[in-house]
């Protein structure tokens, strides 16, 4: 029998949260899962940088593991402003979000530059948590599988092994426009086709919530979810965490 992996439920805090809030939050969320026997899902946060060390200790114990939103290609050096993956693991993490379409989008970030972070992140014991995925110009001129399919093999470090990809359409994230199963089960297929038969996980993301979250969960080649707005909320997170 083959044994199914735990649904991977990230939350991409995004630049949400003060110190009293992200601790509040974090807490409720791990004891949620300090008290949950079986583990409903593989939990990772992602709070922003400023929060990363304060919440690592509120989540100790818990089992609920702690990710940053973006880190640097480079160890250390004069980079104004950047977090090295060394620094993100020093502090606690486990996971990092690279090439979110944020971060493409107001950073230029390219597919190359989200390769190389993925790499240093893997250097580093980190999982990256690479993000793809098509603009509404790009689906709606027939694209959308072939820039995926492009962002997949320009962003994924050669081999791809110990990383998570997740799918996020520019145009579902943050509008409440979740892409039909139908659409991302089309899209994971694709995905999967270039990852070849690796174990690697596929997130969906966009407007992910506790509405949606059993539905896409059940989607064929999704491994997961990763939440923004949805995972500013306690209730709403632990309902997605607990959808599988
Ligand atoms: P929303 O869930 O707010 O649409 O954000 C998705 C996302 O960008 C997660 O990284």
């Amino acid at each position: 029998m083959t044994v199914q992996p735990l649904p991977l439920i990230a939350g991409n805090w995004k630049m949400n949260g003060l110190v009293a809030d992200g601790l509040a939050l974090a807490s409720a969320l791990g004891d949620r899962m300090r008290a949950a026997s079986p583990a409903p899902c593989t939990m990772v946060l992602c709070p922003p940088a400023t929060l990363l060390g304060a919440v690592a200790g509120v989540l100790e114990g818990s089992g609920v593991l702690l990710g940053g939103q973006d880190c640097h290609s480079e160890e250390a050096g004069a980079y104004t402003g950047s977090v090295s993956t060394g620094m993100l693991a020093d502090v606690g993490c486990k996971f990092v979000i690279v090439g979110h379409s944020e971060r493409r989008r107001d950073f230029d970030e390219t597919d190359e530059m989200v390769a190389a972070k993925a790499a240093a992140a893997l250097s580093r014991g980190l999982t990256p948590i690479i993000c793809v995925g098509e603009t509404l110009d790009q689906r709606e001129a027939g694209q959308a599988i072939a820039v995926v399919e492009q962002q997949v093999k320009q962003s994924v470090p050669a081999g791809g092994s110990g990383v998570v990809v997740a799918y996020e359409p520019v145009w579902a994230i943050g509008t409440g426009r979740t892409a039909s199963t139908d659409d991302v089960a089309e899209i994971h297929g694709a995905i999967r086709g270039v990852l070849g038969e690796a174990a690697i996980p596929i997130l969906y993301g966009g407007s992910a919530n506790p509405g949606n979250a059993a539905e896409l969960l059940a989607t064929p080649e999704v491994g997961g979810l990763l939440v923004g707005g949805a995972s500013l909320d306690a209730e709403s997170f632990w309902q997605v965490a607990t959808a599988g």
